[in-house]
């Protein structure tokens, strides 16, 4: 038998060795013929000697029956996403920001990358075998989308070499090639089936399949770019370095990936990708540049959701043509009013698209844009479709110049010009049905007052018909006039007169956010909530102490001056809270000593009573700043079940308390 194994154990190698040389350094050595000889010898003997097969075996890719759902995975470091950049104006901001930041004014090493347009996926190797892999999801839990993975012949199972960290979790774009999808959709029309619109949706589409059989037939492929965390070993000091050496470990990586140290060769690098990106085989979107230093990529650090010392450099998509039908005017919350271009239909990469955002009227003037014009279209980003051009001798003799909104086209209000007549804005502020709508729609999602059920068609009609004029009407709500909406019942009536009651219980922290003020989102109103013991000192502040606070430079803050000061807003808050009795939970008293005041906690792993963000907003509202990272500013780690080893070690290295769900109940 020890024999046998050994045997096994080799062949297994040799076929590992094989697919390395064919997918990942694209230069086979023995045909594929030798190699399905190998593998069924392979399959042979484990079929004899069961016991012998191990879950890194090539033979056991595809497994098991179709998942129910997929499980959620919570990612050890969050998969952030990248700013994007257009033209090359925008590279040297960002060029001149990075050396801003850096203090230096020499030249810098880039690593420069392809932005593969497929789907971000992340691969957690402990001790060279990949144990769970998950899609990106909303970049702090993704889905466990492990036995599809598996699947992908691109993907190594076991990773081989040296220096192979105890545990690693290597980030990496799965796509699909055009001759897979071709052929894919060549052997779906034959079969009478569906035909795919382009290869970033199959390739998206088969990893969320729940059938691993499925994924395994539709060929993906499989670039690595990055790592999440890694424990045990340490990495090379630069981007170029750890791509070069996650390749000599079995792993995937482009072979256009280039070292660039001044803005020639990024912007030479850029052209020259963009000219042969059709040769490649595969969709990009554009280019990444990424800071080559690890070290000087951690001194820049991230914003919200993106890395400072990194950018996506996407190349404006293809252009097609259609006609402008009209153009409406919308109104947005806070009263400017957007030009919107409607469109002949026309279907872009298997998207049809009717309308156009036009951001300003300087837009209007610039493009000369007449109504039944012929214009060109392309969508920026794949997503929102912009208009780029006027075909002018296709313009009809009967086509007609667009004449801007005299008064808001939704209450007839006045409007007002700024900057020179490219913004207007309507006067009338939320007795704009329009704006009303909006910012109730705003006040009551999720992550403001979380009334659930209250959606966008029944705040329609709750303005329409003036039942609710202010936020604060919401609560003053009855059965029978929800009942006298269109499509409620008087179950749901009385759901969504619970919801409404329900958030009257509400963090100090939601309900600024709630309060829906000009460029204060979630972070900002965590960061006042933080700083201020209740709503009335925030009510009563000054310029001066807002701008101390992180996040809050001179407009913010003005905005936030600017919306106290307004009578209209303070009747409302204090119909709000006082009549309506809206209980907002402040941060306890800063003097009151409780544990978690002023202290940076970061969280691993699920709790069996609390959810995750529930656990979160608890944490915030007794002063806590809840991070998901563990650095040397954490100072307590609260482990659940199934929580990160990485989070977990790294944690007792820094001599960090850790507590368990009960310890913490016992706390809270
Ligand atoms: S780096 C913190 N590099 O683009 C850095 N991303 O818009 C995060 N992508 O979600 C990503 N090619 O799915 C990086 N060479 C590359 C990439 C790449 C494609 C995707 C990735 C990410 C998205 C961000």
């Amino acid at each position: 038998m020890k024999e046998k194994q050994s045997y096994l154990t080799q062949l297994k190698q040799q076929l590992r060795y094989h697919e390395y040389q064919y997918h990942v350094l694209d230069t086979p050595v023995i045909s594929d013929l030798e190699y399905d000889l190998m593998m069924q010898e392979l399959k042979n003997l484990e079929e004899k000697y069961p016991a012998l097969i191990t879950n890194d075996s090539p033979t056991q890719r595809v497994g098991g029956l179709p998942l129910k759902i997929f499980d959620q995975v919570y990612h050890d470091t969050p998969m952030l996403s990248l700013d994007n950049i257009f033209d090359k104006a925008n590279y040297l901001s960002f060029d001149k920001r990075v050396h801003k930041i850096l203090k230096n004014n020499e030249t810098l090493m880039f690593c420069c990358e392809l932005k593969v347009d497929g789907v971000a996926v992340s691969l957690l190797y402990e001790n060279g075998v990949l144990i769970r892999a998950a899609t990106r999801g909303d970049g702090k839990i993704g889905e466990n989308i492990t036995t599809n993975i598996r699947t992908i012949r691109d993907i190594p199972l076991r990773l081989f070499g040296d220096n192979i960290p105890e545990r690693i979790e290597i980030r990496g774009e799965v796509f699909m090639t055009h001759k897979n999808f071709k052929k894919l959709n060549e052997n779906s029309k034959r079969n009478n089936g569906k035909i795919f619109s382009n290869p970033r949706n199959v390739a998206a589409g088969s990893l969320r399949n729940l059938d691993p059989s499925i994924t395994a037939k539709r060929s993906l492929s499989f670039f690595c770019y990055g790592f999440g965390s890694s424990y045990g070993k340490n990495l090379p000091d630069s981007q170029y370095k750890c791509l070069i050496q996650f390749k000599k470990w079995g792993l995937p990586v482009s072979d256009k990936i280039k070292r660039c140290q001044n803005r020639e060769q990024i912007l030479s690098y850029y052209n020259e990708i963009k000219e042969n990106r059709l040769s490649l085989g595969f969709d990009i979107d554009g280019i990444v540049i990424k800071v080559d230093s690890l070290l000087l990529q951690k001194k820049i650090g991230f914003i919200t959701r993106a890395p400072r010392w990194a950018v996506a450099f996407k190349f404006t998509n293809q252009e097609h043509i259609t006609l402008l039908k009209d153009i409406k005017f919308q109104v947005g919350r806070t009263g400017i009013i957007t030009p919107v271009a409607k469109l002949e239909p026309i279907i872009i990469e298997g998207v049809t698209i009717s309308n156009a955002t036009l951001h300003n009227f300087d837009e209007i003037r610039r493009l000369g844009l007449h109504i039944g014009d012929t214009v060109v279209i392309h969508r920026a980003g794949n997503v929102i479709p912009q208009i780029i051009n006027v075909v002018i001798n296709k313009r009809p003799i009967n086509s007609l110049k667009i004449q801007l909104p005299r008064y808001c086209p939704v209450c007839g209000s006045n409007i007002k010009c700024i900057d020179n007549g490219v913004v207007i804005r309507c006067t009338s502020g939320l007795i704009c049905a329009a704006q009303l709508k909006r910012t109730l729609m705003h006040f009551v999602s999720k992550r403001a007052m979380n009334i659930e059920g209250l959606g966008n068609k029944i705040i329609d009609q709750l303005v329409d018909k003036k039942y609710v004029m202010t936020v604060a009407d919401l609560y003053l709500l009855k059965v029978d006039i929800l009942t006298s909406l269109n499509r409620i019942g008087y179950k749901l009536a009385r759901n969504l007169i619970n919801s409404i009651n329900k958030s009257k219980e509400i963090t100090l922290a939601k309900f600024i956010y709630a309060l829906g003020i000009r460029e204060v989102g979630e972070t900002t109103s965590i960061n006042l909530s933080i700083n201020y013991a209740n709503l009335n000192s925030l009510m009563n502040t000054d310029i001066e102490s807002l701008k101390e606070i992180q996040h809050v430079g001179e407009k913010i803050a003005s905005y936030i001056i600017n919306f106290f000061n307004d009578k209209y807003n303070i009747d409302i808050i204090n119909k709000l809270i006082n009549e309506i009795g809206i209980n907002l939970q402040t941060i306890p008293d800063k003097k009151k000593d409780n544990k978690f005041i002023n202290k940076t906690i970061a969280l691993t792993g699920r709790l069996s009573c609390l959810t995750r963000n529930e656990i979160k907003d608890k944490l915030i509202s007794f002063g806590a700043k809840v991070t998901n990272n563990i650095s040397k500013k954490t100072n307590l780690l609260i482990s659940g079940n199934f929580g990160s080893k990485t989070k977990l070690l790294k944690a007792k290295k820094l001599g960090i308390e850790i507590i368990n769900e009960d310890h913490l109940m016992k706390l809270l």
